[in-house]
């Protein structure tokens, strides 16, 4: 398997040895692992990244690999030249495997039928699809810290409708027979097969809360009907001190990023000593030269 389009194509036992491998890279401090030197990889991405494009960057040179950095800008994409023609393109020039980032809703699956057998793919977030290598280190973080997945609560909160890490994030959660699962939003911004579902922050909402993933509001996946106030989703939604301490919170926030520091969360929280977001970004590394190491 070297393709890997949703947290569909992976089962446990895959995950677990993707884990044990995290685990070990992340111990062991070694900066250089090397082992995929003469290798190709090509990272293509059509949105914005931060944090998914250089943990790709920095885990392939980690590992030996040769990186081309595509920019459909200054490609012969923007002389008319198709997606598929580009990565026959790359294919003739002997890359070895991918990594895509797509505003297109399953282009991913798209991508992994047209390439050959021995060229691998990774999805890294396709419209609102799938997110799959966020959610594999979302739960890697998860799994760090809480024992029992089984008995996990997790609280998702913000825009889980327009969000394609949540779809993964679900699935892989599922996977490891998490389900006790809460979102809180404002109706536009939640999906409807998504349940139990609260427009409000009650006393005691996150009591019994032990992961509170926050998610901020993807305005550039919104369809045009949505009519989000922002000063008005902030005084209902914002997760701060006082909304934390009212909730009678007292798990760990995550947060798959970016933030936006001030609307879905704030400044204090999201560095505060219960906040994993920074833990999240280093697993991200790890995980993702864990990844490489299976699957290229
Ligand atoms: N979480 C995430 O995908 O972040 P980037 O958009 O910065 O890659």
């Amino acid at each position: 398997m070297n393709k890997i389009t949703s947290i569909s194509n992976l089962n446990r036992t895959f995950v677990e040895d993707l884990f044990l491998k995290t685990k070990l890279i992340k111990k062991s401090k070694i900066i250089q692992l090397g082992g995929f030197e003469g290798k190709t990889i090509c990272l293509l991405f059509f949105e914005k990244s931060t944090r998914t494009k250089f943990s790709f960057e920095l885990a392939a040179k980690r590992l030996g690999f040769n990186v081309l950095d595509f920019s459909e800008e200054i490609s012969s994409m923007g002389k008319g030249e198709s997606l598929e023609d580009t990565l026959n393109t790359f294919v003739a020039m002997g890359v070895n495997g991918f990594v895509v980032r797509h505003p297109e809703d399953k282009i991913s699956l798209k991508i992994a039928k047209l390439l050959p057998d021995n060229v691998f793919f990774i999805n890294a977030g396709d419209g609102n699809h799938a997110h799959p290598t966020q959610a594999l280190l979302d739960v890697f973080t998860i799994q760090e810290n809480f024992q029992k997945m089984d008995q996990l609560e997790v609280a998702i909160l913000g825009d889980s409708k327009h969000s394609r890490v949540i779809p993964s994030f679900i699935e892989l959660l599922k996977l490891f027979n998490c389900n006790n699962l809460k979102f809180f939003g404002p109706p536009e911004l939640l999906n409807k097969e998504h349940a139990p579902a609260f427009n409000g922050i009650e006393a005691d909402a996150f009591f019994k809360t032990d992961v509170l993933f926050v998610l901020r509001i993807q305005k550039e996946r919104f369809q045009g009907f949505e009519n989000i106030n922002m000063k008005t989703f902030i005084e209902e939604f914002q997760i701060n001190t006082n909304v934390l301490k009212a909730s009678n919170f007292s798990g760990r926030l995550m947060h798959p990023g970016p933030l936006n520091i001030n609307h879905e969360i704030t400044e204090e929280v999201a560095a505060s000593s219960s906040s994993l977001v920074l833990n999240q970004v280093s697993n991200g590394v790890f995980l993702r030269t864990a990844l490489l190491q299976l699957i290229a």
